[in-house]
């Protein structure tokens, strides 16, 4: 196989064809434009009338070109005035069609900043760092700010060597099986006894404590051995403590019923009784 190159109005046209055969059958496989060759004569008369030669033609056409070259550009000059002969005669290509300009949104995509190579490790990380703050934020459990759990603990460091780890009684008092809520009905009284002890003006002048009307008679400091420190000057537990361990006391050990919503010992009503019942001595 090989090529023939048949120039025609500069541009060069290859087709193939079988030379084994003999004949010029065109192989299928090459889709070139067959040029009648009428048609390739006439270009090369024309251009050889415009004077512009080239051409493997151009043997036969310098005769016409030489003859009348200046009727030939006259005429050419008739028909089309505005336009510079030769190139008027050259079938100008049409220029290919404007490419369909990108919508908005692409345009857009394309400007846009990639993202650096160097962030995607930042990127991959950052559903753990998420799971993490998530986790963070979270509210402590409800554990950590209920006033009965709280008031276990400060029970056990506290309290527990002398009332016994359950209130069930040692060097002081048994606090469990409602005991304590028979000494004082009023957890405000109990509250500021607590708060007082007996080291710091908790009980009455004559040494006795608590409701006066106790089934068995009233409480007084000289039925125990020991003596109850103040948790507040003592044992230097804040008022939110004091609070929480008499609900303990009374809740936990002794099996109180809760009080609903609204009625349980808060610090600001402690704080109003207090006042109220100043420590004695
Ligand atoms: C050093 C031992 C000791 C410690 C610690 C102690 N207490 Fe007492 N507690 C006593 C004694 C003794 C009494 C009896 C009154 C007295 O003689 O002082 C008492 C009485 C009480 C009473 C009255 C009980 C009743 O029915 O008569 C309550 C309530 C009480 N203590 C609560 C507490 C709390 C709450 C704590 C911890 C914050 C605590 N105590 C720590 C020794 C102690």
């Amino acid at each position: 196989m090989w090529t023939r190159t048949r120039p025609f109005n500069g541009v060069v046209h290859h087709r193939p064809f079988c030379l084994a055969e003999g004949d010029r059958r065109p192989l299928e496989s090459a889709p070139v434009t067959e040029i009648p060759e009428h048609l390739l004569k006439r270009s090369q008369e024309r251009r050889a009338a415009l004077g512009l030669g080239g051409g493997d033609g151009g043997a036969e056409a310098p005769a016409a070109g030489a003859t009348e070259p200046s009727t030939a550009v006259a005429k050419s000059a008739e028909t089309a005035p505005a336009a510079p002969v030769g190139r008027a005669a050259r079938a100008e290509p049409t220029p290919a069609p404007a490419a369909k300009p990108d919508p908005p949104y692409v345009v857009a995509a394309k400007r846009r900043r990639r993202v650096p190579y160097f962030a995607m490790p930042v990127l991959a990380l950052l559903p753990v760092w998420g799971m993490f703050y998530w986790f963070s934020v979270q509210p402590p459990p409800p554990d950590q700010n209920d006033p009965l759990v709280v008031g276990a603990q400060v029970y056990a460091a506290n309290c527990s060597t002398c009332h016994g780890s359950n209130g069930e009684g040692g060097s002081g008092p048994k606090l469990a099986d409602g005991e304590v809520l028979k000494t004082f009905k009023d957890p405000l009284a109990q509250a500021r006894w607590v708060t007082y002890g007996k080291t710091h003006g908790g009980p009455d002048a004559n040494g006795n404590y608590g409701d006066k009307d106790r089934p068995g008679g009233q409480r007084s400091v000289d039925e125990f051995g020991g003596a109850m420190p103040s948790a507040e000057k003592d044992l230097g537990l804040t008022p939110d403590q004091i609070v929480a361990v008499v609900r303990h006391e009374r809740e936990t050990l002794s099996k109180e019923k809760t009080p609903p919503a609204g009625q349980e010992v808060t610090t600001d009503k402690v704080a109003a009784y207090i006042k109220d019942n100043p420590a004695t001595g």
